[in-house]
């Protein structure tokens, strides 16, 4: 049932190229993003006021994804929130505004709450699910199925992945609506999501250096992700990943971020992951990780390949392909995925199934 993998997680994680060509070709049509959703017509989506993305976990930090494309591409302003918080606070709703609820398993109770809450108050709502017929998929108005196959590792992989590609093509469709992108600039960056199943294939083939480094770092007390923009939604779910599976105390900060207080916890030989995949911000990222370096910081650098890298900032340095700077978490999540697994396995834990977490959490 593992296909030969020693993990589900491990199975899962190769499994993305796959689920990212399962989700994504049955939603081009001759080059064009399409959503299949009949009452998300362009009309209709010229219409929207504000965009909520609201889950938890792994899925809220898709949503982070999502958001942030959505606003890059389109220029609709979207709103990120957990799913446990958004019941509660009263959100602000209009009926123009669009709820996006995200959920692997379709059956988080905090999610589904929030969902009913969006309905009660006449907001529609799109579910972006994986498990079909799932509770929250019955109650949303409109459904994009995610095809990642069963997820059984407890540690959400593939379905995060998948995620991410419904929310570009999302973004994609509404930027074309609503004349932010010409036909085509909206072809040549449906093509590029195309492509990103083959672009995260070295990454699954390179994890013998991501292993490598979980072996140095196995038995580390702490460590902490910073990043810009994208590169910080990775962060967190990077960070996430390791201490969830792990049980690496793990921290991820906005890098500018630092220096208003964290900086103070970042000792000698204490690893810090940077994360630096956006151009616009890579010089920017660089100076905070010189900023750890210089205070005894390991720093593993993860950035593409053409880029300079000043001596004295990383000890390590984890290269990427180019790829747009938009769809670069497609690739860079899967460095980290593995470097949580790898590290999980060295420290031998019980990878598919972490102390205290279920798959599926069916109680507030
Ligand atoms: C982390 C993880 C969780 C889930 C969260 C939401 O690896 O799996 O954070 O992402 O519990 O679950 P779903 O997507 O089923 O609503």
């Amino acid at each position: 049932e593992k296909g030969g993998y020693p993990h589900f997680m491990l199975k899962e994680i190769n499994e993305q190229p796959a689920a990212i060509t399962a989700t994504v070709s049955p939603r081009v049509e001759d080059g064009m993003p399409v959503l299949r959703v009949p009452e998300l017509t362009d009309e209709a989506l010229r219409k929207i006021g504000r965009v909520h993305l609201v889950a938890c976990g792994t899925a809220m930090h898709a949503g982070m994804v999502g958001k942030a494309a959505i606003e890059a591409l389109a220029r609709v302003p979207a709103e990120v929130d957990i799913a446990s918080e958004f019941r509660y606070r009263d959100p602000i709703l209009s009926p123009e505004d669009l709820v996006i609820i995200i959920s692997q398993s379709g059956e988080t109770s905090d999610t589904l709450a929030a969902l009913k809450l969006a309905k009660s108050r006449g907001v529609p709502v799109l579910a972006i699910v994986n498990v079909v017929g799932s509770s929250i998929a019955r109650a949303a108005d409109y459904v994009m199925y995610t095809y990642a196959g069963p997820e059984i590792a407890v540690a959400s992989t593939k379905a995060y992945m998948v995620q991410m590609c419904v929310l570009y093509l999302f973004a994609l469709r509404l930027a074309y609506a609503r004349g932010r992108l010409t036909e085509a600039e909206t072809r040549r960056y449906t093509a590029r999501l195309q492509d990103a199943a083959e672009i995260i294939k070295p990454r699954l083939a390179d994890c013998e250096y991501i292993k490598y480094l979980a072996s140095l770092f196995m038995n580390t007390q702490s460590c902490f992700f910073i990043g810009r923009g994208f590169d910080y939604s990775l962060s967190l779910e990077g960070s996430l990943k390791l201490k969830e599976i792990s049980y690496v105390h793990s921290d991820a900060y906005a890098a500018g971020e630092l220096k208003h207080g964290t900086i103070s916890l970042v000792t000698d030989g204490v690893p810090v992951i940077a994360l630096a995949t956006q151009k616009s911000v890579y010089e920017k990222t660089l100076s905070n990780a010189k900023e750890t370096k210089s205070r005894g910081a390991k720093v593993i650098l993860f950035t593409t390949k053409d880029t300079v890298v000043p001596e004295g900032i990383a000890d390590y340095i984890v290269r990427l392909d180019e790829y747009e700077d938009i769809f670069m978490p497609l690739q860079l999540i899967v460095p980290l995925q593995l470097f949580a697994y790898y590290m999980a396995v060295l420290r031998g834990c019980d990878v598919d199934k972490p102390r205290n977490l279920a798959k599926s959490v069916t109680v507030e």
